[in-house]
């Protein structure tokens, strides 16, 4: 998990580094979305490799420390998932084939701690933009909801640039995170994208990744 950068895994007393980061993330994004009464979160970037799923990753476990708020994570990238191979799983039915009712959430989902459960793609899926804009999703989603009820439900999007897959999908949240990488996000990129996800939904806020910062006592490059 360390190597993946996922760093609010383990809950020492001791946090590496990004971890304190992200769970301040956590404490304002729950303030709001309770604030709101806003139950289901999306995170999206502008392009590829900005941190998207890191950030869902760190995130949600970041959320599982407080054992009251329960957390479901959705991978909606179905053209490169990437959710499996971080968390260690092999092997199972995808999320998309509950989406497309084709399959139980509860014979697909992996919960990781009591209070949070995983349900990721095997593969690539067949037709992702149809999925994604298929009339299965919303009653699908509502009835995962009436079932487990949990606080949260973060969809661990594709990225926005690509394809139309996420915006079409941005109807169904209530609100989104957009991450932008230091570097290799443009402004230009941000805004466009803040504006089309604007209309369809509401912008919980931009997160800049991976920045760049000098380490005072080595001197040297690091990443947060
Ligand atoms: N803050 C960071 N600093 C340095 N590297 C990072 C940081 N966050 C993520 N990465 C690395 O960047 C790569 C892409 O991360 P990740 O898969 O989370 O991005 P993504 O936006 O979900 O990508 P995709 O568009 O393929 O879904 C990974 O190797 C990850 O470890
Ligand atoms: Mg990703």
């Amino acid at each position: 998990m360390a190597r993946q950068r996922i760093v609010t895994f383990n809950n020492s007393a001791t946090k590496p580094e990004g971890a304190a980061a992200f769970d301040m993330l956590r404490t304002k994004i729950l303030q709001q979305m309770r604030a709101q009464g806003w139950k289901r979160l999306a995170i999206t970037s502008p392009g590829k490799d900005c941190g998207k799923s890191t950030v869902a990753l760190n995130l949600a476990f970041s959320l599982s420390k407080q054992a009251e708020v329960h957390t479901i994570v959705g991978e909606m990238d179905m053209r490169r998932p990437t959710l499996a191979k971080a968390l260690g799983l092999s092997g199972g039915g995808s999320f998309a084939a509950v989406l497309e009712g084709k399959a139980n959430f509860a014979d697909v989902a992996m919960r990781a701690r009591p209070n949070l459960a995983f349900a990721v793609n095997y593969g690539q899926v067949r037709n992702p933009s149809e999925l994604l804009q298929s009339s299965t999703i919303e009653p699908a989603l509502d009835e995962i909801e009436a079932r487990y009820q949990p606080d949260l439900t973060i969809f661990d999007m594709p990225p926005m640039l690509q394809t139309d897959d996420t915006l079409a999908f941005m109807d169904v949240v209530d609100c989104v995170l957009l991450v932008a990488a230091a570097e290799s996000t443009s402004l230009a990129e941000i805004d466009v994208c803040e504006r089309d996800l604007a209309a369809q939904t509401n912008v919980i806020g931009v997160l800049l990744n991976k920045c760049r910062y000098m380490d005072n006592e080595t001197g040297q490059m690091g990443y947060d």
